[in-house]
Order: structure tokens, then sequence, then C-alpha cells
């Protein structure tokens, strides 16, 4: 039994990253807490005593917000609830903070997994105009689902899953999580771009065909931490006559994953070919295609793409 904050502490992650990270843990505790206490609600509607409810999305941007800035090591965040950047006074530290509050907003009135994403870069200062890799220290991944679990990858240490127990802390279930190069799981995103796009239909025929397995949910964070708990298989979201760029977004979404699972051996690249952490940042809210998981899966499909 290992709590998160020891077992890094071990694994020699300084002592800021580590206090960022147990922000982020608390802001995952009481996003949990405002979803088991059915804070399911549209923006705009009432409660039942009659008081303004938040959405979930918004609701929960504005408790990691808090948490980010109390850490006093977040210089600068930005979200997908947020058109622009919020900066505070970070007298601990110069972190660069991007996430997603709630992803798989369309999924929390049914009840199905949903969870939140981050990614944390050092040097807060000129994130646009920088390559993704550049500076990126960590990133991690609530899910919310039966269990409540938080997966964190660490540069150069690893990727590790904790759960939160009965009494609130997240305790290591398991360690240096890995993904083997070929896959045997398919998520595929946005089929409807098998209509336009002959080059996706024929990889998706090629998955089928192959004997892989669907797993899909409709919920990145659920359908990643597939792949990733069961150690292969491999997501795509391409783009679209609607989503010309893909829709996933780089910075909240796309980044925090290619980040995680290269670290535990796997591969994230555009429809393109271009490695995710590759990319540079002109645009906070930018998007972009993605195939990722399983690294000879991830090259096959971009072979089928091109
Ligand atoms: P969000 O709830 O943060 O807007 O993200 C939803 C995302 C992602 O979780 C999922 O993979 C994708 O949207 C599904 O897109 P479609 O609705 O186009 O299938
Ligand atoms: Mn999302
Ligand atoms: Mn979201």
């Amino acid at each position: 039994m290992q709590s998160f904050n020891h077992f890094l502490r071990e694994k020699g992650v300084p002592s800021d990253i580590r206090s960022l990270l147990y922000h982020i843990a608390r802001s995952v505790k009481y996003i949990n807490f405002s979803i088991r206490a059915g804070n399911t609600g549209k923006q705009g509607a009432e409660n039942s005593f009659g008081e303004a409810q938040v959405a979930m999305d918004v609701l929960a941007d504005n408790i990691i917000a808090d948490e980010l800035k109390k850490s006093e090591l977040a210089k600068v965040i930005v979200s997908e609830e947020k058109e622009a950047p919020e900066y505070f006074p970070a007298p601990r530290g110069d972190f660069f903070v991007a996430y997603d509050p709630l992803d798989g907003s369309s999924l929390v009135d049914v009840n199905c997994s949903i969870g939140s994403i981050f990614g944390i870069w050092e040097k807060s200062a000129d994130i646009l105009d920088r390559k993704v890799d550049k500076h990126f220290v960590a990133s991690c991944y609530a899910v919310y689902g039966p269990r409540i679990t938080l997966v964190i990858a660490i540069k150069d240490k690893g990727v590790h899953e904790f759960e939160l127990n009965d009494v609130g802390e997240f305790i290591l279930v398991k360690e240096g999580l890995k993904l083997k190069d070929k896959a045997q799981y398919f998520a595929p995103g946005n089929l409807r771009s098998c209509q336009e796009n002959e080059a996706f239909k024929n990889w998706v025929d090629d998955c089928i065909l192959s004997g892989k397995t669907l797993r899909y949910s409709g919920g990145m964070v659920p359908d990643l931490n597939h792949i990733l708990l069961k150690g292969n298989g491999v997501f795509a979201y391409p783009s679209h006559s609607k989503y010309p760029n893909g829709k996933l977004r780089l910075l909240f979404e796309c980044a925090p994953f290619a980040f995680a699972f290269r670290e535990a051996g796997g591969e994230a690249k555009t429809e393109k070919g271009a490695s995710i952490l590759d990319i540079t940042i002109n645009d906070y809210h930018q998007t972009s295609s993605i195939f990722i998981g399983s690294e000879e899966a991830v090259d096959n499909a971009v072979k089928f793409m091109n």
C-alpha cells in the first residue's frame, strides 16, 4: 500500500512536480465528489433547491483552476473551457498546465466512465511556437468510473496507475505500465470519416479482417485507458470535412496522452505520420488528427492513411 506521493518520492520525482500533482489529485477528488453528488445538470438549469446549476465541465474547470492557483507552482494555465490562458502569481514554481477538466461530458447523464486530462510543462513563457515535446515534464489523467483511478506519466520515470481508496488516498495499483508493439484491440473514433475517406475505411476493414476486438466507449479517457491497462491497442480520430484538422485538442487531449503513451513504449502520430510530440503549438485550442497506441499498429494505420 503505497500512496502516490511516497511512491513518486522514492522514484526521485522532484518535489515541485510532486506538489503540483498533489494539487491535481485533490481537484480530482473534488470533481469525483461532485459527480457522485449528482451535479450532472446542464448550465442554466436549476437544482432541486432552486439554485442555478453549473454544467459539470465548468464546475470541474473551476475546481481545477482553484487548486492550481493554490499550488503556487502553476504560473500559466489554459483549459478546454477557457478561451485565453489564466496567469497566477506562482512564487514556488514556473509550470504551464493545460487540461481538459471533463472529457466525455456527453456521457455524464448516461453514467458512463468519464475523465480529466492534464499536461504539465516547465518554463511557462513562450509555450506558443514551441514543439509539444519541449519542456514537457509530466501528464496525467483521472478516470471516474466504477473505481476512481489516476494514471501519472513522468518524463523518464514511467507510467503508473493509482486508485482512490475509501479514506481519500491514491494508492499505487500498477507500476510501470507498458504497451506491446502489436494491437489486439481497436477503437476507431469518427467512423463517419469512412464515408469520405477510403483510406480510413480500408484501415477499419483491415482491423476487422485481422480479427481485432472493438473496444470503444465514445470517451477518449476510458478508451485510451483501456488500451494502456490491457497493454495493447490502437485508437484513432481522423480528420473529416467537418473537422479538417481532426476534432481532438492538441494541448488538452492529444499531447498528454501522446506523452504518456510514449513513456509506456507506445506511439502517437497524426494521420499524415508526424509525431504528435513534434507538432509546433500555434494556438492553445488547435486540434489534430490522432492515431495512438501500440507502435506497430499506429505505423500500420498511418501507412493505410497515406
Ligand atoms: P469533451 O467531452 O472533452 O468535449 O471530449 C469528447 C471527445 C472525446 O472524449 C471522444 O473521443 C470524442 O470527443 C468523441 O467524438 P464524437 O462525438 O465525434 O464521436
Ligand atoms: Mn475531451
Ligand atoms: Mn472536455
